[in-house]
């Protein structure tokens, strides 16, 4: 038997992982049936769940009038039964979108953003936490110019849109902004720029921030995301770190593929235990930590080679807390036992 994480750390926050549904569509290089491919014993360890790409608006919406429920439908399923948390992600966002949304006038889009917001979240109640906008600013600080969405709108319009909406759709659930590379300051201070804006509105209900962890194994410093938090803590919002994955490549695209080894598997525990450390550190914000992926054999690391290229060739990355064999690695384990480091 295999120590259970998410009991292990349910005081503080609850532990989840992203999961295929086996859809298939715009951005899947990798199928995958999570639910079947790993063992419930393996499953049983997290208590929340994300879908990777079934709720992505080209995957659940491929054209105007078709919606591909069946996958989300299985994940809700098997977390009722199951009794899991589930986090939805994304509602807006400007990849993996449907071609046929591209193509809309300024009012269709409009219509667009509030058939879609409204049908995916009226159709999952169950889905209590919802992503509503992801990735809305570049790592320069400026609003990602590419976005459908604010090709549309301008400003920052989109994204109070999309928040009412959203609290219209299900006045109950939790709504977050999520992004990366929160430690850029540039980044930082327009994300927060965005914060007051929403704050400003009435009824645009942010509820937190999802802070994707995709992280390396020497970047950012832990005290670095300190300053993130604790500028976040002070705005009353409360955090998921929503895709937590740790490089072994450093993000970098001009190494040899390395083979795990245990040197490589202590690096890792090592990275996992200060970062876990740190969000013990900062439970009274942080709600919910989420692996983007279970294991090494399944991973968008294993495509990604650099920030300016995700390839579609293969290269085996180790960034998760199982292997690609499915046993728990050194990580697991001293996860499980922080309590002995600290
Ligand atoms: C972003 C998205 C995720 C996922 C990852 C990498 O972080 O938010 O849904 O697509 O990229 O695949």
């Amino acid at each position: 038997m295999i120590p259970n994480i998410s009991d292990i750390y349910k005081e503080y926050f609850s532990i989840g992982s992203a999961v295929g549904l086996g859809e298939t569509g715009i951005g899947v290089t990798d199928p995958i049936d999570s639910l079947s491919v790993y063992p419930e014993e393996i499953l049983s360890v997290f208590n929340s769940f994300t879908p990777e790409n079934a709720l992505k608006a080209g995957i659940i919406h491929p054209e105007k009038e078709i919606f591909n429920f069946a996958p989300v439908d299985k994940l809700v399923k098997y977390a009722i039964t199951h009794n899991k948390e589930l986090r939805g992600h994304p509602l807006i966002w400007a990849s993996q979108l449907g071609e046929w949304m591209k193509k809309g006038s300024k009012k269709e889009i409009k219509q667009l953003m509030e058939d879609h917001i409204y049908s995916v979240m009226t159709r999952y109640p169950e889905i209590k936490v919802w992503d509503v906008v992801n990735e809305a600013i570049t790592d320069e600080g400026k609003l990602r110019g590419d976005s459908l969405w604010y090709r549309a709108f301008g400003g920052f319009t989109y994204i109070s849109m999309a928040f009412e909406i959203a609290h219209r759709a299900n006045p109950n659930a939790k709504l977050l902004y999520n992004d990366y590379n929160f430690v850029k300051p540039q980044k930082l201070d327009a994300i927060l720029r965005i914060i007051d804006y929403l704050k400003l509105i009435e009824g645009y209900h942010l509820y937190g921030i999802g802070i994707q962890g995709h992280w390396h194994v020497d970047w950012p410093k832990v005290e670095d995301i300190q300053v993130v938090f604790d500028k976040l803590r002070t705005l009353g919002l409360k955090i998921h770190i929503t895709e937590l994955d740790i490089c072994l490549y450093k993000g970098q695209g001009n190494v040899a593929t390395l083979e795990y080894n245990s040197f490589l598997d202590t690096v890792l525990a090592a990275r996992y235990v200060e970062l876990f450390t740190l969000f013990k550190k900062n439970a009274d914000i942080i709600e919910n930590v989420t692996f983007w992926g279970i294991a090494d054999n399944h991973t968008w690391l294993n495509r990604f080679w650099d920030y300016f290229n995700h390839s579609k060739e293969f290269r085996q990355n180790y960034p998760l807390l199982f292997d690609k064999n499915l046993k728990p690695k050194k990580a697991y384990y001293a996860l499980c036992s922080i309590g002995e480091y600290l």
